[in-house]
């Protein structure tokens, strides 16, 4: 439980709010490559600022002030000339430092133009994501972590603006038991209102179900705690049938990458396919624009097409009905941050030892907040060039041969690996996650098959 005063510490983001100073010490993803090649000049809010995001004719960002000084209006209608933003009213242009270079219907002098100077932010694209930086300077280095520069990926993004405020999403990522119900029971009920649960024991749904009724009756408990490391901390569990020598315990899984990061791994081995990051992204306080960030990496055998661009979709929260859609993994996720209220009231909720990791997480950001505060650098800023290749890959765990399965539930994690394949219901596994999402569905259940088929040969050779 927290206070009124410390919720409003924690999550507010913006200008000059002391969660909005920590905030503005990172690099931020506000947009997509995909979105932007199709439309040059694009509004964006992010972290409570009204911004307007443009690609020049030369092919340089600029990401200004929404509001045109002249008289106005929004530089969102503007049109992108060889250098720089022209507004569409009456023609000033504007270039991606925020230096007003043209006023033509202006006959006055050139000390004019040279005085008008609008707030301009820098901007860079990686991996597909326009990343910009509101904050001080001297601007740090954007960090290339491993998914968005790693060679050989296929790369999706699937994303949704959430009515809610991004420590909900964050604070879902050291919430590791959520998974029985949200992603077991629920889903199971929702498939069952609909007439389409099935008894299959590959299911998500019904893996994870399995899985924790066998701990239960056994009287097995699970006990958490981070672990932490340079980036963030990993999240060690441990069951009480295990010994505390174990991966879960001593390495954890799916780190946190400060501030709102989330890998998968490592404990899914080195040679998974299916990678991705998620992270939310604070547009305002009751605002998040959520994403999953897709990564598959296939075996060398298999032809995986060349992408300019990765793709881009947006998913939908609720069906043509109005009601939630609950079929899928992350749409039961992000359900569940928005139905805790467009910021969750921290001073009633009535936290247990489960929510130990949620705890932690908490903690490190209000200390993260706190050296802002006493004008020192946070965590995850990056000056150095010689350390902003793929940093997280130095976590422990996170190098190295794929370790031995060694997971806090056992039928439940393998099921990714089965996406192109059909459940009971009739379904392809793939389509209970996010995953069904992607613009190239089609293309990775092809590419699943050709990887099974891959692995199948090389174990005949074996
Ligand atoms: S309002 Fe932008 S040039 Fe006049
Ligand atoms: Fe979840």
């Amino acid at each position: 439980m927290l206070s009124k005063e410390q919720n409003e510490y924690l999550t507010r983001v913006g200008p000059g709010t002391p969660g909005g100073e920590l905030m503005r010490r990172y690099w931020h993803p506000i947009y997509t490559d995909a979105q932007l090649r199709e439309k040059p000049v694009r509004k964006v809010r992010i972290l409570c600022e009204d911004l307007v995001l443009f690609r020049d004719r030369s092919g340089k960002l600029g990401l200004v002030q929404e509001r045109c000084p002249h008289r106005m209006t929004s530089l969102s209608v503007g049109i992108p000339e060889e250098e720089g933003l022209r507004c569409c009213y009456h023609g000033w242009l504007f270039d991606s430092e925020g230096q007003c270079l043209e006023q033509p219907l202006e006959s006055s002098s050139r000390n004019f133009r040279d005085r008008v100077k609008i707030k301009a932010y820098p901007a860079q694209e990686m991996g597909g994501l326009i990343w910009a930086y509101l904050g001080p300077a001297p601007v740090p280095l954007l960090p290339r972590w491993d998914l968005f520069v790693r060679q050989r990926g296929f790369r999706q993004i699937v994303g949704h603006q959430l009515p809610c405020n991004w420590l909900q999403a964050m604070e879902n990522r050291g919430d590791l038991g959520h998974a029985v119900f949200l992603h077991g029971r629920l889903f199971q009920y929702d498939l069952e209102r609909k007439g389409r649960l099935t008894d299959d024991p590959n299911a998500r749904y019904n893996a994870t179900m399995t899985d924790h009724h066998k701990l239960k009756d056994k009287n097995v408990q699970i006990k958490y705690r981070p672990i932490f490391n340079e980036f963030g901390f990993t999240k060690g569990s441990l069951r009480s049938d295990q010994s505390e020598e174990s991966r879960t315990w001593t390495v954890g899984m799916n780190p946190i990458i400060f501030p709102y990061l989330l890998a998968f791994g490592p404990e899914e081995g080195d040679g998974r396919i299916r990678r991705s990051y998620q992270f939310g992204v604070p547009i305002d306080d009751t605002h998040t624009w959520h994403v999953q960030y897709f990564c598959y990496v296939f075996p060398q055998e298999v032809a995986v097409p060349f992408q300019d661009v990765p793709p881009y979709v947006e998913m939908p929260l609720k069906d043509e009905n109005g009601e939630y859609i609950l079929d899928y993994v992350l749409a039961q996720d992000m359900v569940a941050w928005a139905e805790q209220g467009e910021i969750a009231d921290r001073s009633q909720e009535q936290l247990g030892a489960s929510d130990s990791l949620v705890v932690a997480y908490r903690n490190l950001l209000k200390s993260q907040i706190d050296l802002v505060q006493q004008g020192r650098e946070p965590m995850n800023v990056f000056r150095d060039p010689a350390r902003i290749d793929s940093p997280e890959l130095t976590i422990p765990g996170n190098e190295g041969p794929a370790p031995v399965r060694d997971t806090m539930y056992g039928a439940a994690v393998s099921y990714r690996e089965n996406f192109h394949k059909e459940s009971k219901g009739g379904w392809l596994y793939i389509d209970d996650d996010a995953d069904r999402c992607c613009p190239d569905r089609d293309l990775i259940v092809e590419m699943f098959r050709a990887a099974e088929l891959v692995r199948a040969k090389q174990a005949e050779r074996a």
